[in-house]
């Protein structure tokens, strides 16, 4: 058995439409469905759903082989017993500093305050500037923080760059491109090698 953890949201829409072109087709719509294991019509494959920021753990620890998350994710997560077996090109978007619009130079001296929900990537960021920053953890609506001040400056993903600039902000740095990632645990790996090769080489056929 395969269990495949997928990131709700953004990402699930455009990855089960992918399954489903290799055979893989959730018995239940794993956008609606409330229940958290959902079985495939292939006896050996399970799906579970989960918050994007867990999916790299799920893998981790072997709960599930393989995951389907942001390369947000995995960073922020660090990657620990996980590999990194494909790039699926999708839900493509940039990790970006933003600040307000009309902030147009840094403070050259003391701490500036950075919202984000990635902290140790704004950490090691920031530090790599040389700049001191206190990183604020926020689990959603990062772009309001500048705005009522609790922030100087945001790390948040940027796709279209229609709530930046609906928010009167601006990009400022790149930290990293960014895509969804196939992962599998590094055991699974071993124990599965066949199977888990199986699945990826359908996957690359249709990418
Ligand atoms: C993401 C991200 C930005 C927005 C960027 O949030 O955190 O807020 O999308 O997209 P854009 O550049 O196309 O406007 P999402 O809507 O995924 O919700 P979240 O805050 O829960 O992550």
């Amino acid at each position: 058995m395969i269990t495949i953890a997928l990131a709700k949201g953004r990402i699930l829409k455009q990855v089960v439409p992918m399954l489903e072109q290799i055979g893989i087709r959730a018995l239940d719509d794993p956008d609606t469905s409330r229940k958290l294991i959902l079985q495939t019509d292939n006896d050996d494959v399970r799906l579970v759903v989960l918050r994007a920021t867990d999916v790299p753990t799920y893998v981790q620890f072997g709960a599930a082989d393989l995951g389907v998350v942001g390369k947000d994710g995995l960073m922020e997560h660090g990657g620990e017993g996980l590999c990194e077996l494909l790039d699926l090109n999708i839900a493509r978007c940039r990790l970006m500093t933003a600040v307000p619009n009309e902030q147009t130079a840094r403070a050259s001296n003391g701490r500036i305050r950075v919202a984000t929900k990635y902290v140790k990537l704004a950490q090691q960021h920031y530090q790599s500037k040389g700049i001191q920053a206190e990183v604020i953890k926020l689990y959603g609506s990062m772009e309001l923080a500048p705005l009522v001040g609790l922030a100087d400056e945001i790390v948040d993903l940027v796709e279209t760059g229609g709530t930046l600039k609906a928010n009167n902000l601006v990009e400022r740095e790149l930290i990293a491109e960014i895509s969804c990632r196939l992962v599998a645990n590094a055991a699974s790996m071993r124990r599965q090698h066949s199977a888990i090769r199986d699945l990826v080489g359908r996957l690359e056929s249709v990418l």
